[in-house]
């Protein structure tokens, strides 16, 4: 059974090795800095979040997000970071994630949520497709660091 909340200390070995998987699946290595700093900020829950899924009791999949503002509605929900271990993909936790991250914006009064994907990312598409609308906007990005 799959079960999604937030993320304990006891969490911090089984989050990491998930969010560092996520980022080898985008080819980035991450700044040193970077678990530590994330760490901390979910738990102060100001300025970033995160939830985590379990299946039998094992951290099998996290979501980060945050929230802005908008010019044009109440603020808005981003879903930066999912990832799922590859063990445990095709039986509804990636699913279930998002749909605990629209459950916690909706409870935080955001006017909605929305992320980024890869065009070829068709596995994560297939499972959006299904839960979201694509309005067709694509990305630039001017990167200051690489
Ligand atoms: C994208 C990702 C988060 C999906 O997680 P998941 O736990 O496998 O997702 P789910 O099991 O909830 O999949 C839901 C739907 O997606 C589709 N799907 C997902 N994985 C699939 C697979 N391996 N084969 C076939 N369909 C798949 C199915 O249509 C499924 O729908 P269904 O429940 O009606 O059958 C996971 O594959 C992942 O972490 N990928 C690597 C990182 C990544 O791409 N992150 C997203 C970046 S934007």
């Amino acid at each position: 059974m799959i079960g999604v909340g937030p993320l304990e200390p006891d969490d911090r070995p089984a989050w990491a090795e998930l969010f560092l998987g996520y980022n080898e699946f985008y080819g980035r290595a991450l700044p040193p800095d970077a678990l530590e700093r994330a760490w901390r900020e979910f738990h102060l829950g100001h300025r970033m979040h995160a939830l985590g899924a379990r299946l039998d009791g094992a951290l099998v999949g996290i979501a980060h997000f945050l929230v802005h503002p908008s010019t044009t509605s109440p603020d808005a929900c981003y879903l930066q970071d999912l990832f799922t271990s590859p063990g445990a993909r095709g039986r509804g936790v990636g699913r279930a994630l998002i749909d605990a991250v629209e459950e916690w914006a909706r409870a935080h009064e955001c006017s909605r949520l929305y992320w980024h994907t890869k065009e070829d990312n068709h596995t994560a598409r297939r499972l959006y497709d299904q839960v979201a609308e694509n309005r067709g906007f694509i990305a630039y990005v001017i990167p200051f660091q690489s």
